[in-house]
């Protein structure tokens, strides 16, 4: 591999908190390496369409705190096409960017991956970046701890209404193809059930659950739901068991985007600026295709063959705690 001269940075997919803290580690250190960094804004929509920004070290002044991304970002539908890869490439050699980290979730990461294995002469680089955590290779993806914490706080206030009125909640959370969210914040809220996408026939259980006559002894409860849940979310979970259990007054909240937004936290940060750093760290190193993670809370790098083919697992265990513990 040539020596990397100008580095570009795109950030990809559903945005989330801390995406900013990545995107300064990474033209702080590029630049502290001596290399050019060009902002590729709007994702691979931008690369597609030449909206290519030079980033200086003040460029990312003050964007630490800062929920979103700066770089804005877009889900591109003409980088699924090879045609729109190769105008996306065509524009890197253009513009001299011999290198890309690419900041983003599962499907970013295969557009780096299918790029990658047709133009081999622009190492990639990945770095997770959504608030669902759902990337096999890494424990942690940016924005997720930034997440959970909001959907915690939302939690926690809805039951102090839903304790109130003794009312049975369903509170959707995000998550279309994984339950991360769900299940960890349903840990830390003490929920009294949790569904999500990757187990089937939860909703019977439930029932079992419900006819069981936790109603009489628990003043609340709260079902946390994934988006991507197999029965279509809150409010058709919420609506079977309505006609099943007339004695519960049902109540259904979907949190949305709320949960993508605000300030990331302190670990979202200090992550964040450790992949940053990494990425650039790895193309120093002549590596490329791979993603900067975290495995036992160390940084790993782990190939975009791996990260795109395998299924990060959710822990059958923590399920079967929350079983336990919502007695
Ligand atoms: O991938 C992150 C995510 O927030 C998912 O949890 C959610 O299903 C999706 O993005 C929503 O995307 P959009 O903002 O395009 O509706």
């Amino acid at each position: 591999m040539g020596k990397i001269k100008r580095v570009g940075v795109l950030t990809s997919g559903g945005d989330a908190p801390g995406m900013n803290a990545a995107i300064r580690g990474v033209t702080r250190t590029a630049i502290y390496y001596g290399l050019e960094v060009i902002g590729i804004r709007h994702g691979y929509h931008g690369m597609i369409h030449d909206h290519f920004v030079s980033l200086k070290a003040h460029s990312v002044s003050d964007i630490l705190a800062r929920g979103g991304t700066i770089l804005k970002t877009a889900r591109s539908k003409e980088f699924m096409e090879p045609e729109g890869r190769k105008q996306a490439y065509e524009n890197l050699k253009k513009a001299g960017v011999d290198a890309v980290v690419v900041i983003g979730g599962d499907g970013s990461l295969t557009g780096a991956r299918v790029f990658c294995d047709e133009y081999y002469d622009i190492p990639f680089i990945g770095i997770p970046g959504t608030i669902d955590n759902d990337i096999y290779g890494t424990e942690y993806t940016i924005g997720y701890d930034t997440a959970l914490n909001t959907v915690v706080e939302a939690v926690d206030k809805i039951r102090d209404t839903a304790g109130s009125h003794n009312r049975l909640f369903f509170i959707e959370v995000m998550g279309r193809d994984a339950g991360f969210i769900a299940l960890k914040s349903g840990i830390a809220c003490g929920a009294e059930a949790i569904l999500i996408p990757e187990v089937h026939g939860q909703v019977d259980n439930l029932k079992d659950y419900l006819e069981k006559g936790f109603k009489r002894k628990k003043s609340s409860n709260i079902i946390i739901v994934a988006e991507g849940d197999e029965e279509g979310g809150a409010f058709a979970i919420a609506d079977r068991v309505k006609d099943d259990f007339h004695d519960y007054d049902v109540r259904v909240s979907v949190l949305g985007h709320i949960q993508r937004g605000g300030t990331p936290s302190a670990y979202d940060r200090v992550s964040a600026s450790k992949l940053g750093y990494a990425a650039i760290e790895a193309l120093m190193d002549d590596q490329k295709s791979v993603m900067v993670g975290f495995h036992n809370s160390e940084l790993d790098y782990i190939p975009f063959r791996k990260v795109i083919k395998l299924k990060k697992k959710v822990d059958p265990e923590e399920l079967q705690m929350v079983e336990i513990l919502s007695i």
